[in-house]
């Protein structure tokens, strides 16, 4: 949690580095308690809600969106008090790190919206896959340009890091392979404080990260690629990350 404190903006530092100091030998959940980032969503269907709770759960402040922001009470509940629901909008607002989990065939959408205010933020986590069978012409221009390549065209200025996007949604609240190890987690960027905070939170909701690669590489992260399944160890990610070409 201190590393990730230290990257987190400006105004957000200062408020919190002098808890930062005191609680440095408490535990790090505590920690985490004493000072939350704020985290939003984009995205909290079956890995926005899973990513979300497990943020709010480790004690960060969480704004779960949707465009219909009143369908979430029940994940809101579920999430516990750290959490709240937001339209899209008000989400962006809230984040100082915000997780994008929509359909690619979204991100324009996304982008139109809030697209400014994300490239305002300390990290934008890209969680999402492009896939041409559900996003259409956007899925199939998202793969062939590389989707970081993509969102930052869309979304100028925006520090984007991709990560998780390898993991089923439904291992996110219990991490652990069969051998009762970590499951190891792939992130791709370029930006060296997105990159710390991100691992910093997959480390916090009990993932081992391991950096892949900088962001072109992050179209490595999911199909039709084959080179990560979600249930890999970080020994083996990182015996992978070599084979990625730029
Ligand atoms: N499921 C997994 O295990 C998994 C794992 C890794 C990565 N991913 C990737 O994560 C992304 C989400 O997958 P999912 O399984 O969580 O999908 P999902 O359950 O269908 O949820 C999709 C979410 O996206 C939101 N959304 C859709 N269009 C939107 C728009 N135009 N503006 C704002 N929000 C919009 C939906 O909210 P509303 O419709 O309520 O607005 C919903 O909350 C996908 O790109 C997927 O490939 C999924």
């Amino acid at each position: 949690m201190t590393d990730i404190i230290s990257m987190v903006p400006r105004r957000r530092v200062l408020a919190f580095a002098s808890l930062a100091t005191l609680t440095a030998s408490w535990g790090q959940s505590l920690l985490a308690a004493a000072a939350p980032l704020k985290i939003a969503t984009i995205g909290a269907g079956r890995m926005g809600g899973a990513l979300g709770t497990a943020f709010a759960k480790a004690g960060h402040q969480v704004m779960f969106s949707s465009r219909k922001p009143e369908e979430l009470k029940d994940l809101v509940t579920a999430a516990g008090p750290n959490a709240r629901a937001g339209t899209v909008q008000e989400a962006a607002a809230f984040g100082d790190v915000v997780v994008l989990v929509v359909p690619y065939g979204a991100m324009p959408e996304v982008a139109r919206d809030v697209g400014k205010v994300l490239a305002t933020k300390a990290l934008v986590f890209d969680v999402s896959n492009p896939q041409p069978q559900r996003d259409g012409d956007i899925g199939v221009k998202a793969l062939e340009q590389g989707p970081g390549e993509y969102l930052m065209q869309l979304m100028p200025g925006v520090r984007i890091v991709r990560g998780f996007n390898s993991t089923n949604w439904n291992s996110i609240p219990k991490p652990t392979r069969p051998d009762g190890g970590k499951l190891g987690v792939a992130i791709a960027g370029d930006d060296p404080k997105g990159l710390e905070i991100a691992q910093g939170l997959a480390r916090e909701i009990g993932f081992d990260p391991v950096v892949v690669g900088p962001l072109s590489v992050g179209k490595y992260l999911y199909r039709p690629s084959t080179f990560f399944n979600g249930s890999q160890s970080a020994d083996e990610i990182r015996q992978i990350a070599p084979q990625l070409k730029k």
